[in-house]
């Protein structure tokens, strides 16, 4: 347990900054491969639906450059479930997805959708991926994850997050709890437990230092960072405070 969580590093938001001109720089698949080189353990890419920014050529890309796993997020539609069947990448993150938000606001409501989504897993497993199901820090959701099948849930610290930066401490104190006891309520179940959404080097500490938490996925303020100290040097920063936190 003593082992530090594997960092992954989502690279949707070079896309984003590619696509706001719709040519090809910056490269998502450029910043992988750097990220790679900095210590990344592992790239995560959300394709979604509208493929605002990442594109389906860039998992292309991803999965014949890549050496560390691909973590490939995607919304439970047929047509995703097709492409991650063909690319059969390493980890497949199953998150809801609406048009209308920025991001990827809530966890998946699994416990509505549980026989819907236990077929839809299926074949992804079998086809080799982790399934991995992106869900609220709730005890519903988790055992209903474990029903399905899946093998790891991300637990999604979004709402810590903005009660952080928005200085609600008792909103962050109990949001931060929730996670605690879920994140070893799912170990108990003997699920693998992975973190993400929104967390910066102000709130990756205390989520870092949850002895369960296998991984931690980070996009948007590390690709921001990097504009300021590059994106190696904001990864080393990042991975810097999460082994003091696991210490
Ligand atoms: N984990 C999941 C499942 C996500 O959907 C996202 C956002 O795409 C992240 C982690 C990373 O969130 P952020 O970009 O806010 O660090």
């Amino acid at each position: 347990m003593t082992q530090l969580p594997r960092l992954g590093v989502n690279i949707d938001h070079v896309a984003t900054v590619r696509n706001a001109r719709g040519g090809d720089t910056p490269d998502p698949v450029r910043a992988a491969l750097l990220a790679e080189e900095a210590g990344a353990d592992g790239i995560t890419a959300h394709l979604r639906e509208d493929r605002r920014h990442i594109s389906d050529e860039d998992i292309d890309r991803l999965i014949s450059a890549l050496r560390v796993p691909l973590n490939f997020e995607m919304a439970a539609t047929e047509e995703m479930q097709a492409i991650a069947l063909r690319h059969r990448p390493h980890a497949v993150c199953i998150v809801p997805e609406k048009r209308e938000e920025r991001t990827t606001e809530g966890g998946l409501e699994v416990a509505r959708e549980e026989n819907r989504l236990a077929h839809f897993i299926a074949p992804l497993r079998e086809a080799g991926c982790r399934v991995s199901i992106f869900i609220a820090a709730a005890r519903a959701q988790i055992e209903a994850a474990h029903r399905i099948g899946a093998e790891v849930i991300e637990l999604h610290t979004g709402a810590y997050c903005d009660a952080h930066h928005e200085g609600r401490l008792d909103d962050r104190n109990r949001e931060l709890q929730a996670l605690r006891e879920m994140s070893a309520f799912a170990h108990s179940l003997g699920l693998e437990v992975h973190a993400g959404h929104g967390l910066t080097y102000d709130t990756v500490a205390p989520v870092a230092a949850f002895p369960e938490v296998r991984e931690l996925n980070i996009g948007h303020f590390l690709i921001g960072e990097a504009i300021f100290r590059g994106l190696a040097p904001a990864m080393t920063e990042m991975q810097r405070i999460i082994a003091e936190a696991r210490a």
